[in-house]
């Protein structure tokens, strides 16, 4: 009889300090604190701090300009692969990720942070035919993403809002991504091997691909009008509602709302055709009533998908880059996991049970 737990739904396979999803009660704890303290409130560098303290013998207690100087550091590292910035935006920063050394130490972490935020900003502007602009290690992470992005600075706002974006996604239990950085870490290959593991689980549409399927949609609806029927006709031909539904929560992701409030709290300085945030609230409501009514027995809610893609959206990165974006934030999150899983954790080697035939039953 087989024990396997498909999807390894409900198995606990670590124990960690860094991170609790209640999926029950929609709440997401980081080292202590709730998401709604950090997002808005505390900056992407102080949330990584937060989530290294320990990991990191030595690790400097402010790392706004040690991560500064990492992003100046991986930009060096551009020079020589011009050609992998023509690649699709996951595969040119998987690509050039894999061009670091790999090791265990804070700097080599820090640069790990740097490089999706450099090397999306160089794949967003050779897009453009533009060269790559230079990091300003004085800035914070957040504002200097934005002005290597654009080559222009970013208003407060601006910087505010992809400050909570990447404090919002910077860690989340033992998601897929997180978990394959942990098995990578457990065979002591080192953190850059541990990046890339999480970065190409990240990758795929039903985890952190999804935010660019989610303009498709809201572009195809176009009107709110048209939410029911798009959304019907999408379900009748088996396609899933990106944005909707998750593997541990059965209400609302809290960081859904952090996102939504990161959106509505740029206004007038959001880069998304005015309506937006309106239409994707009617879609929104329409595939949660649809939903509800399609799979009454599994409470599927909206994920942090939905608004991701709103926000990244309003401050005008392409759809193609928001996986990047993705893996700006949640480095943190793969780093902190990856050195708990060396200081406690034993090789990752779990058991698959064979159901193919047997010698005296193969043809
Ligand atoms: N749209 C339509 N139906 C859905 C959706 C959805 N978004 N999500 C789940 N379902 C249905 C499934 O078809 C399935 O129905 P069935 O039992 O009749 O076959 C049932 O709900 C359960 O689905 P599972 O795939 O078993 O649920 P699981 O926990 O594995 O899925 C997942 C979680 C992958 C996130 C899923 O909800 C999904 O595909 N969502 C859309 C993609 C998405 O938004 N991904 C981002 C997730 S957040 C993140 O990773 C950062």
């Amino acid at each position: 009889m087989s024990n396997a737990v498909d999807g390894l739904e409900g198995v606990v396979a670590a124990e960690t300090v860094l991170s609790e999803v209640d999926g029950d009660a929609g709440r997401l704890l980081i080292r202590g604190h709730d998401l709604d303290a950090l997002a808005g409130r505390w900056r992407f560098e102080s949330v990584t701090s937060l989530l290294w303290d320990g990991f990191f013998p030595s690790l400097p207690t402010d790392l706004a300009r040690p991560l500064g100087d990492a992003r100046v550091a991986v930009f060096q590292s551009l020079a020589g692969a011009p050609d992998l910035l023509q690649r699709p935006a996951v595969e040119a920063v998987r690509a050039l990720i894999a061009r670091l050394p790999d090791g265990d130490d804070w700097d080599l972490a820090l640069q790990l942070v740097a490089a999706p935020a450099v090397f999306t900003a160089a794949v967003v502007r050779a897009r453009a035919g533009e060269a790559p602009v230079a990091p300003d290690p004085t800035l914070g992470h957040a504002a200097d993403i934005l002005r290597m992005t654009r080559g222009a600075a970013a208003s407060a706002a601006e910087s505010a809002a992809l400050d909570a974006y990447l404090v919002t996604v910077a860690d989340h239990g033992l998601n897929a991504s997180t978990f394959a950085a942990r098995v990578v870490a457990s065979t002591r290959a080192g953190l850059t091997s541990a990046v890339l593991a999480g970065l190409s689980a990240l990758k795929g549409p039903l985890h952190g691909g999804a935010p660019g399927p989610v303009i498709d949609m809201l572009d195809g609806i176009g009107t709110p009008e048209n939410a029911r029927p798009w959304l019907e006709a999408a379900l009748d031909r088996g396609d899933r509602l990106m944005g909707f539904g998750h593997r541990v929560y059965r209400v609302r992701d809290p960081r859904a709302d952090a996102l939504k409030r990161a959106v509505a709290a740029l206004g007038a300085g959001s880069a998304a055709a005015p309506g937006r945030l309106a239409l994707a609230e009617a879609v929104e409501a329409a595939a949660l009533a649809i939903l509800r009514e399609r799979k009454p027995g599994r409470s599927l809610q909206t994920n942090v998908e939905l608004y991701t893609a709103l926000l990244l959206e309003a401050l005008a990165f392409p759809p193609e880059t928001f996986t990047c974006m993705f893996a700006m934030g949640r480095a943190s999150g793969w780093i902190a996991h990856a050195r708990e899983q060396l200081a406690g954790g034993r090789l990752v080697r779990p058991q698959s049970r064979y159901v193919g035939p047997r010698p005296h039953l193969a043809a």
